[in-house]
């Protein structure tokens, strides 16, 4: 089959070739790629400055952000039938396993021996078709196939509210006001999940007017143009007391400007990966006491576990319900598979580009979809 790999840890070693077709063990299910999401991960793979591939291969399939149709199914993976639409999961538990992967939160694992598909030991998705066992496939209903290839990046949004929410838990808390830092796809999609749940979104971005802005006020939130206005206590001045900041940019100098807007009591999630050797001077002395005096709260999350996905996957359905024809804005490029390597370029305008593999089919007839 045709598979999109690189030679991890060199530059430039993308390419598409054909490997051989995967194998099925019982309990596997073999998916059919349909479409495929290129984030930040994918483009530091292609720059050889990420990705490990699995023991024995000397390429790695990349590919995390999936979206598929199970093709057939082995014994002990009935829960799946063909035609239901599927989205992997992306992490697996390591193999000790360590208390945290044992008890199926591998997105919290302890000892780093984690492996994730299309990233770290194990292949990918960008590929005509995959095996996978059972219980790391998320069923979505046929409506949402447009715009499912959004489900990955939308569980570490879902993982950053759960975590904020737990967290939280420590105090009476009723948030009326969040702060995003950035509009890429997590940034964007943490902004529409705070505003399901009826909270004044504010998303703060370099890109300035366009059709990003357009999106953050279609979902009834605001844009702040970052090149107008500062992050710091100023800005909380001007807004009103912000009780969340979800750092989505991976410009880690604005983790420390974040702590310095939240309100007391508040909360910064970092979630945005900051590969460089950046360094800062900090008012560290103020921001010390900011934390302490203001019970204010900061930290970091990664990945995302099944729970995320099958609240990802309702979520997914309340958005389309709410803001019809939102959700599928973000979806700014569908790039045949030859032209893999456009997706990692991103314009002022991009928000999500996706590596179509296999057209979505709506209607029915010829390949026995049950869409109705
Ligand atoms: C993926 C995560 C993964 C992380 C680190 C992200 O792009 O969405 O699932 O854990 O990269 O490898
Ligand atoms: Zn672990």
């Amino acid at each position: 089959m045709k598979a999109v790999v690189v030679a991890p840890g060199q530059a430039g070693s993308g390419r598409l070739q054909e490997v051989p077709d995967p194998t099925r063990r019982s309990g596997e299910v073999l998916v059919r790629v349909h479409e495929i999401g290129i984030d930040g991960t994918d483009a530091e793979i292609l720059e050889g400055q990420y990705g490990e591939a699995p023991p024995g291969d000397d390429y790695l399939i990349i590919g995390h952000e999936s979206l598929g149709r199970v093709e057939t199914v082995t014994d002990g993976a009935e829960d799946l039938a063909p035609g239901d639409w599927v989205v992997a999961m992306v992490r697996r538990p390591d193999p000790v396993p360590c208390r945290n992967c044992a008890a199926g939160e591998w997105d919290m694992c302890l000892n780093g021996l984690y492996t994730e598909r299309g990233i770290k030991g194990l292949h990918g998705f960008l590929a005509e078709y995959y095996v996978e066992q059972q219980r790391y496939l998320v069923k979505l209903p046929g409506e949402l196939a447009a715009v499912g290839v959004l489900l990955e990046p939308l569980t570490i949004a879902e993982k950053a509210v759960d975590q904020i929410q737990r967290i939280q838990s420590r105090l009476v808390w009723e948030p009326k006001r969040a702060v995003i830092l950035g509009s890429g796809p997590v940034g964007l999609l943490a902004a529409i999940l705070l505003r399901l749940q009826d909270l004044d979104v504010h998303v703060y971005d370099r890109a300035g007017p366009g059709p990003k802005s357009a999106l953050v006020e279609a979902m009834g939130a605001h844009y702040i143009w970052a090149e107008k206005r500062r992050l710091g206590h100023k800005l909380a001045n001007e807004i009103g007391p912000v009780d969340i900041i979800f750092e989505a940019t991976g410009y880690s100098p604005l983790a420390f400007d974040a702590i310095d807007t939240v309100a007391p009591n508040g909360i910064v999630c970092l979630s945005g990966v900051s590969g460089g050797g950046r360094r800062l001077e900090v008012s560290a002395d103020h921001l010390n006491l900011e934390l302490v005096l203001g019970n204010r709260v900061v930290f970091g999350t990664v990945n995302a576990n099944r729970r995320h996905f099958e609240s990802g996957a309702r979520h997914l359905n309340e958005i389309e319900a709410r803001w019809p024809g939102l959700l599928p804005r973000i979806i700014t490029a569908r790039l045949p598979i030859e032209q893999f390597a456009e997706g990692v370029l991103r314009g002022p305008n991009d928000v999500k580009k996706v590596v179509e593999v296999a057209p979505i089919t709506v209607s029915g007839a010829i390949d026995g979809d049950e869409r109705t």
